[in-house]
């Protein structure tokens, strides 16, 4: 058993963890706990779903957990088709999205029918923009399968796809009908896809839990050997992070869901620089986190202290931080960032571990800080 924190941090149990990202009528469960993806057809079953479905996996995810999965739904009754893609974000485009469409209507799925997202990131936001279009939109939950997805992508309905001229820029919000985040599903993820996972984690920490952040540097060796009562409690604790600031802020548009790019604008720009081939994306978020808390020290809102513990904590968790790209070259890089609006960038500045705030600064501006 883990010892209860006073915030949010690891206070919990191998048991499971029910969240609720409250939207009224679109509100729904996020389930976290350690063996529990086989429960996910009697939890459709309970949902009211049966008949034809589809699951969306991919060939690296489909040999590991798929015919669990597949069993689970037929034991509670679906009749599922599978729709495999290849692995990789590359697969994350318009075409794939249309073969996807043609799977869905050649296997007859209805507005009634259900899809069903088993993988990370990527698979998931293509199944959900499969399930927000087809046939104006149906039923979809997701069954993350990376670190990251369990504690970010799988929760708060953006779903989309790539163009060839950026990421991510074709898309709907679309909530799923629910989360199942089985955390035994990291055991087979390679390494460096866990470690980058953790810089996510390690975000929530620092946007907005203090305890979360310090539980996990007390706790590191058991996390990073992926002790089951620690993993669980840790993945729960950043859904109910994300889940509030999807709940207070569903369409980012008041600008509550903007604290959760605390890392992201120097990171996409470090993604970009390297041509999205160097470095995973929490790898560069990494970097980005660093990145912002430095800056954040030049504007004052916070001390050195901040960001050595910001440094001290990714670098004991495997993570690069040191800005790999020249300054100059960053400008160019965030500028072009969907998120920047008229050459202002809202940039989420650290005040204290748990605490941030918003500043508008221009690329010039953050370059020069860092
Ligand atoms: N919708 C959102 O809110 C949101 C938020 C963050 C990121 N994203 C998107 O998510 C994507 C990144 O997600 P990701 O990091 O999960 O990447 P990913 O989906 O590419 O998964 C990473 C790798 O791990 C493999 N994999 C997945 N689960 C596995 C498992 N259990 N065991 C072994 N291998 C496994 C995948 O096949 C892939 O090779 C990006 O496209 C990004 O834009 C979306
Ligand atoms: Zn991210």
């Amino acid at each position: 058993m883990t010892q209860p924190s006073a915030v949010g941090g690891l206070a919990s149990s191998v048991a499971g963890h029910e969240v609720t990202v409250d939207l009224g009528l679109r509100s729904y469960a996020v389930a976290v706990g350690s063996g529990i993806l086989t429960s996910v057809g009697p939890r459709l079953q309970g949902l009211g779903f049966q008949g034809r479905c589809a699951i969306v996996t991919n060939d690296r995810v489909a040999p590991l957990y798929g015919p669990a999965v597949l069993a689970s739904l037929r034991s509670a009754g679906l009749d599922p088709i599978v729709i495999e893609i290849p692995d990789g974000e590359a697969q994350k485009n318009l075409t794939m999205l249309s073969t996807i469409y043609d799977r869905l209507l050649a296997a007859g799925l209805d507005r009634s029918s259900v899809i069903i997202a088993l993988g990370g990131g990527v698979v998931g936001d293509l199944a959900g923009f499969a399930a927000a279009t087809y046939l104006r939109g149906i039923a979809f939950v997701q069954l993350p399968t990376t670190l990251l997805a369990q504690v970010d992508a799988a929760i708060g309905g953006k779903t989309g796809v790539n163009h060839p001229r950026g990421k991510n820029l074709l898309g709907a919000f679309h909530q799923p009908r629910f989360v199942l985040a089985d955390v035994e599903t990291c055991a087979t993820l390679p390494r460096r896809e866990f470690l980058a996972g953790m810089a996510e984690v390690v975000k929530y920490g620092v946007i907005r839990d203090a305890a979360l952040f310090h539980d996990i540097a007390t706790h590191s060796d058991a996390i990073l050997a992926q002790d089951r009562d620690r993993l669980v409690a840790v993945v729960a604790a950043c859904v109910r992070h994300k889940a509030a600031v999807v709940a207070s802020d569903e369409y980012e548009r008041s600008g509550a869901r903007a604290v959760l790019n605390f890392g992201h604008t120097v990171g996409h720009g470090v993604e970009a620089l390297t041509d999205y081939t160097r470095y995973l994306h929490g790898e560069a978020v990494a970097i980005g986190m660093v990145a912002a808390a430095r800056v954040s020290q030049a504007l004052g809102a916070c001390g050195a202290d901040v960001v050595a513990s910001i440094d001290g904590l990714l670098r004991r968790l495997g993570l690069p931080t040191e800005l790999p790209v020249p300054r100059a070259a960053l400008v160019a890089a965030m500028t072009s960032d969907k998120k920047s609006t008229s050459g202002r960038i809202r940039f989420v500045a650290v005040e204290t571990i748990g605490r941030t705030r918003l500043v508008d600064l221009s690329a010039t501006e953050i370059v020069d800080h860092l």
